[in-house]
């Protein structure tokens, strides 16, 4: 996506014959070919994948639009690790400050992740007239707006589509596939960590920390896997959906998180048996005058496409008033569909900076493509007011009363019972169960109904209270 853009400047590097990244020698496509420089901060998985697609894709990028796009400069910390991927000489540096700095650059991708010093290098890039391409959401998620000052201050362009769902162009999808729209709502599953997990809790019964070991026995999960578990990851993604889709400026503080690590096999199968699938979704809706922004772990109808996504997969459905639900399916995560997505950025930002379209046949200068980015300002509402259908299971001690203590104490709070199910788990030991799906109720009396049953002494463990999105299926 790009955030914006600005007077195209023509850096046509007239050059018939360069060397790729990886060194080969190549033919032009026909007549001079311009040629558009790249440097890159950070080769860790993703930016060994970047350089890989290069070297892979490169002869056939130049065919799809003219451009050759040449790697010059390679910023990583340290210079003596092996990464199975050849470099020209001269190319590979461990000073940052060096490639941003570079005057024969026009391009900066940034795939060093965390805020600081990745800030630092964005803002410097940008300022000496280079456009900057990036994957770092959290970068986004919090300096976002002053980035994108800063764009626009250099004239440069801010693009960021491999920052959410990996491999789905969805940032594109909202700028330009739905830009007639005003977007009403958007349930995504952006993170592939958390959606493995859960696809295994779901699929095979285990407890989130087997789940969890395995996702990171396979790659997809961190050692520290905080981010991720805990929904902040997808809270970055949402704050960059929401600001596209709403022209708003989104704060962390303005979304509910809620993880996956307390969920329960328990949480599985009790979703199952009222036909639900569980999922952590990430969620905006706008209710004119207000905007939603939650991510949580979160029930859905068993046959909605959304429970169909598995493993590290990931889906974004976005309602526009006028196109109605649209769904968009991929890889959320991995190097190679996370590099498809950093170079699609990389080959919309050559081709503005030469004053291209797109399309070859109307090549040719095509003028800046200007965007207002925040164009709305909007309320949120506060988790306590939003309206939705629950989950709840209570852990009771079997005893004479006991369900009506839950349903006088919801009914009080106005919380209406859709289906309920009590059964005895342990005779002798007097416990049982009791699951309810309620309708729906606002956050704030539901909340208030379980805090006060959990004081009534009926419960030998806490209640568990889960939300429910009623999806068309
Ligand atoms: N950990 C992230 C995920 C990587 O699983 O979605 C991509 O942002």
């Amino acid at each position: 996506m790009a955030w914006k853009t600005t007077e195209s400047e023509s850096l046509l590097l007239q050059a018939p014959l360069r060397a790729t990244a990886g060194g080969r020698s190549r033919r032009p496509v026909s007549g001079p070919v311009p040629v558009v420089t790249l440097g890159l901060i950070g080769m860790g998985n993703v930016g060994t994948a970047v350089v890989r697609l290069l070297q892979e894709n490169g002869d056939l990028i130049e065919k799809k639009t003219g451009i050759r796009l040449e790697l010059r400069r390679v910023a990583v910390k340290h210079l003596s690790k092996r990464r199975g991927i050849a470099l020209p000489a001269g190319v590979l540096t461990d000073r940052a400050e060096a490639v941003v700095a570079d005057p024969s650059l026009d391009l900066v991708i940034e795939l060093m992740g965390g805020i600081s010093p990745a800030r630092r290098y964005v803002l410097r890039a940008m300022e000496s007239g280079k456009s900057v391409v990036t994957a770092n959401k959290a970068l986004l998620a919090t300096w976002g707006a002053q980035l994108l000052s800063a764009a626009g201050r250099s004239g440069v362009d801010l693009a960021c589509e491999a920052s959410v769902a990996g491999t789905i162009p969805i940032l594109r999808v909202l700028e330009e596939g739905l830009a007639a729209n005003r977007i009403e709502r958007i349930i995504g599953i952006i993170n592939g960590t958390t959606n493995y997990i859960l696809t295994r809790m779901a699929e095979r019964g285990e407890s989130f920390g087997a789940a969890l070991a395995e996702a990171q026995r396979q790659g997809l999960a961190e050692a520290d896997p905080s981010l991720d578990v805990s929904g902040e990851d997808a809270a970055h993604k949402l704050a960059i959906l929401a600001a596209l889709a709403f022209g708003i400026q989104v704060r962390q503080k303005d979304i509910f998180v809620e993880g996956i690590d307390a969920l329960t096999p328990e949480d599985f199968a009790g979703a199952r048996s009222f036909g639900y699938a569980l999922k952590l979704l990430a969620m905006a809706r706008s209710e004119e005058p207000v905007v939603e922004l939650r991510v949580h772990p979160t029930l859905i109808p068993a046959a909605h496409p959304l429970a169909a996504i598995r493993n590290e997969f990931n889906a974004v459905m976005v309602v526009g008033d006028a196109s109605r639900e649209t769904m968009y399916v991929g890889r959320g995560a991995g190097p190679m569909p996370t590099a498809s997505a950093v170079l699609s950025d990389v080959i919309a930002c050559a081709e503005r900076r030469l004053g291209r379209c797109p399309v070859k046949e109307h090549a040719g200068p095509v003028g800046p493509r200007r965007r207002n980015v925040f164009w709305g300002n909007r309320k949120v509402r506060r988790m306590g007011e939003v309206v939705s259908r629950y989950y709840l299971r209570f852990p009771i001690h079997d005893e004479p009363g006991a369900i009506g203590v839950l349903s006088s104490t919801l009914g009080r709070h106005r919380v209406s019972l859709s289906d309920v199910r009590a059964s005895v788990v342990d005779a002798d030991r007097a416990t049982g169960i009791v699951e309810i799906v309620t309708h729906g109720a606002a956050e704030r009396e539901v909340a208030a109904a379980v805090a006060e049953i959990g004081r009534a002494s009926i419960l030998r463990a806490p209640a568990r209270l889960l939300r429910i999105e009623e999806l068309r299926t």
